[in-house]
């Protein structure tokens, strides 16, 4: 196996997460221009912060240290405490952040179980509950673009307009979780700033398949983010020269996006490595980004014999192992990795 980005040869698909900020990055790191943030002086996140906030059409934005705070501080700026937020079943926010919605937003979530992770608007017309005494109202809808646990699936844009217009007649924003926005974009052809002008807020990661080492991207309203930005501080989450950052992100956007389409092939060629031998392991029509979800496996058997041959992948739960593409691993090393599931997945 060629070296991974460890140089320990490992193949590492455990998450795009696991990608190296590259050269560039480095460079532009070194030499960013600072000034505390804190104070709204470092010019590289201002930079940055303008760049994201044109990018997706919308008035303003704000750095933040990762996902989870953009998701929370959103939670904070666009639900009301006591209230209720619907997201779909298998939703990060709900699945993968520690209970912080309820700990940090006051609010509870009422899960509506999609297909793949996505939403439907019929279901979601149906859980929004009004502010009848003593019904718990409902205060936003969230959705997830791509979908994580759904299997990096993309909310086509008419399914997002469907979802805007009801929850529009009843008068709750909608959020966009779009920790990997930039992978629907590449997958479907829309651009970001057509997902941006649906939804009421919307955040986006740096530090997945673009690469960069730090940092996620809240965009929306001015008053919205101005709020968010009391909120971001009240949170810890405040910065001082995080220009070194920003710089990196500002690499990520420029040169990170446009390559994202030879994560999904690379993600198509170990799906279809592993439906060769095991068909109803994977569903290939639902293969459209970079995360590919095999099924009906022993996920903890399958894990450890893949690591055996120098290949990392995640068991999600008892029966699900989940193999993310990203700009760390090559076409030669997925044609390798896709040999190995081929031999994994055939062995009795
Ligand atoms: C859909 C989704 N939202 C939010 C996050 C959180 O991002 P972070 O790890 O930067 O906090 C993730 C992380 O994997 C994610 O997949």
């Amino acid at each position: 196996m060629s070296p991974g980005p460890g140089g320990d040869g490992r193949i590492d698909l455990r998450s795009d997460t696991v990608t190296r900020p590259t050269a560039a990055m480095r460079r532009a790191m070194a030499e960013a221009e600072v000034g505390d943030d804190l104070y709204g002086e470092d010019p590289t996140v201002r930079r940055l912060q303008e760049v994201s906030a044109q990018r997706f059409g919308n008035e303003a934005a704000l750095l933040c240290p990762s996902g989870v705070m953009c998701n929370q501080l959103w939670l904070r700026v666009l639900a009301r405490p006591g209230s209720e937020v619907i997201v779909e079943a298998d939703a990060h926010l709900v699945n993968y952040e520690d209970g912080a919605g309820a700990l940090l937003a006051g609010v509870q979530f009422r899960t509506v179980a999609g297909r793949r992770g996505l939403l439907d608007p019929h279901d979601v017309a149906a859980a929004i509950r009004p502010a009848v005494f003593p019904l718990t109202p409902t205060s936003l809808v969230c959705v997830e673009q791509t979908t994580n646990r759904g299997g990096g699936t993309c909310y086509p844009l008419e399914r997002l307009a469907a979802l805007r217009a009801v929850t529009a007649e009843a008068g709750v924003p909608l959020y966009m979780d779009g920790a990997r926005v930039f992978n629907a974009a590449a997958a479907t052809g829309v651009d970001v700033a057509e997902y941006g002008a649906l939804v009421d807020g919307l955040m986006f990661c740096l530090s997945k398949g673009l690469s960069a080492p730090i940092g996620s991207v809240m965009v929306g309203d001015r008053a919205a983010i101005e709020e968010a930005v009391l909120w971001r501080h009240r949170y810890g989450g405040a910065m001082r020269q995080a220009g070194v950052i920003a710089a990196a992100g500002l690499v990520a956007l420029e040169q990170m996006t446009g390559r994202l389409l030879e994560d999904h092939v690379n993600a198509r060629l170990l799906a279809e490595a592993a439906a060769e031998v095991r068909p109803d392991s994977v569903d290939l029509a639902q293969v459209e980004t970079n995360i590919v979800y095999l099924e009906r496996v022993d996920a903890s058997a399958v894990v450890r014999r893949l690591a055996e041959h120098g290949l990392l992948a995640g068991a999600m739960d008892p029966g699900t192992v989940r193999l993310v593409t990203h700009a760390d691993v090559s076409a030669e090393d997925c044609r390798r990795a896709a040999d190995v599931l081929r031999r994994v997945l055939s062995a009795p």
